[in-house]
């Protein structure tokens, strides 16, 4: 059976360094705070001018170059952001542009902090059934521009961030090799427990004074029940790619979860009684970049070597929506 794996990851944040104490200086906050309750340190922010497909053009570059091969090589690009730099059209075009790529199909996926897992399943699909061979995989936000930098919207502005990561994906070489299965999932009941309100096409016109001066365009969050959502769905959803798979919890080699809260990483790992070389963390230096947090650790995690041949990796993933989802992968 063809399956389909990474031939290459890069990733790239904005070198601003946003630390908690420079937080602090804006709001009723503290580091001892934001590092108690999410594990965060520090995170990036763009500076002004810089965009997400910025971002997203530089980590393409490096995962091409670790693929070896140049943006002509692309047959299509799944670009997952909850953050486009415009409503319309999505990011995927911007980047195309920038690569120089042919005119290749380019595709937004908006499942917010599930977002990299949602499109990897795309390009898994099109590539098993022949359609498209060589697929970059991109997952991307600037978050920082829809942060309300008062005492008001503390409780998510010490957590989101911005960052790009990408992979290039493509036909396995080997028959044991490569992403095994998938679990997706979502539940719109939920939806308005983690949002952005506007603009939107249901408001005449999208964006008014009255919604700016609510704050109703910066990112709301219901802070306590996504927690208690997320700490439940993503063990779920790990055991279930697994076992559809044919494999259980102790057969994983390393877990890379979206970094959303350090918090609720531990608590995930204590369900599912990992030892620490069986995880990943970073959140303590990126914060929670939504879509790019699984594509910036598996950069990570690769370049560092803590992936080896053989190894069995899961991705997993939850947040707004709700939506989550797995993938398992035989490296
Ligand atoms: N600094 C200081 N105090 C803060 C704060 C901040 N940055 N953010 C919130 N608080 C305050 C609240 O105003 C509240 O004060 P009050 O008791 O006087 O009303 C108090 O801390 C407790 O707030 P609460 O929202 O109940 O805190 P919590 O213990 O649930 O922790 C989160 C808040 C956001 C850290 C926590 O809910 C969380 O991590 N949720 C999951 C978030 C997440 O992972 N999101 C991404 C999913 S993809």
């Amino acid at each position: 059976m063809l399956r389909s794996t990474f031939l290459g990851t890069g990733f790239a944040v904005p070198d601003r360094v946003v630390t908690n104490d420079e937080l602090s200086k804006l709001m009723d906050t503290s580091d001892e705070w934001i590092h108690t309750r999410t594990g965060i340190r520090e995170r990036r922010w763009v500076r002004e001018g810089e965009t997400g497909a910025d971002l997203a053009f530089r980590a393409t570059e490096r995962a091409l170059k670790m693929a070896g091969m140049a943006a002509a090589d692309l047959d299509a690009i799944v670009y997952a952001t909850s953050t486009p730099d415009h409503f319309a059209p999505g990011n995927g075009v911007y980047l195309q542009r920038m690569l120089g790529a042919a005119t290749i199909p380019a595709i937004d996926i908006r499942t917010q902090c599930s977002g990299f897992v949602y499109a990897l399943s795309v390009a898994d699909a099109w590539i098993r059934s022949g359609q498209y061979r060589r697929i970059l995989v991109v997952g991307a936000e600037v978050q920082s521009t829809a942060m309300d930098l008062t005492t008001r919207g503390r409780n998510t502005s010490v957590i989101f961030a911005d960052g790009a990561g990408a992979a290039v994906v493509g036909p396995a070489g080997r028959e044991d090799q490569g992403i095994l299965a998938f679990d997706l999932h979502a539940d719109g009941q939920h939806a308005e427990k983690l949002w952005v309100d506007s603009p939107g096409s249901m408001y005449h016109p999208r964006v008014s004074p009255e919604q700016l001066e609510a704050g109703r365009h910066f990112l709301q969050m219901d802070g306590k029940e996504v927690f208690r959502h997320a700490v439940a769905r993503m063990p779920e959803s790990i055991r279930a790619v697994l076992k559809s798979a044919g494999y259980e919890v102790a057969d994983m080699s390393l877990l890379i979860a979206h970094q959303a809260n350090l918090r609720i990483a531990e608590m995930m790992q204590r369900d599912l009684a990992l030892r620490d070389d069986q995880v990943y963390n970073n959140i303590m230096r990126y914060g929670n970049t939504t879509a790019a947090t699984i594509p910036i650790a598996l950069d990570e995690c690769l370049r560092a070597g803590r992936i080896a041949s053989g190894d069995l990796v899961v991705l997993t993933a939850f947040g707004s929506g709700f939506l989550w989802g797995s993938a398992v992968v035989r490296w």
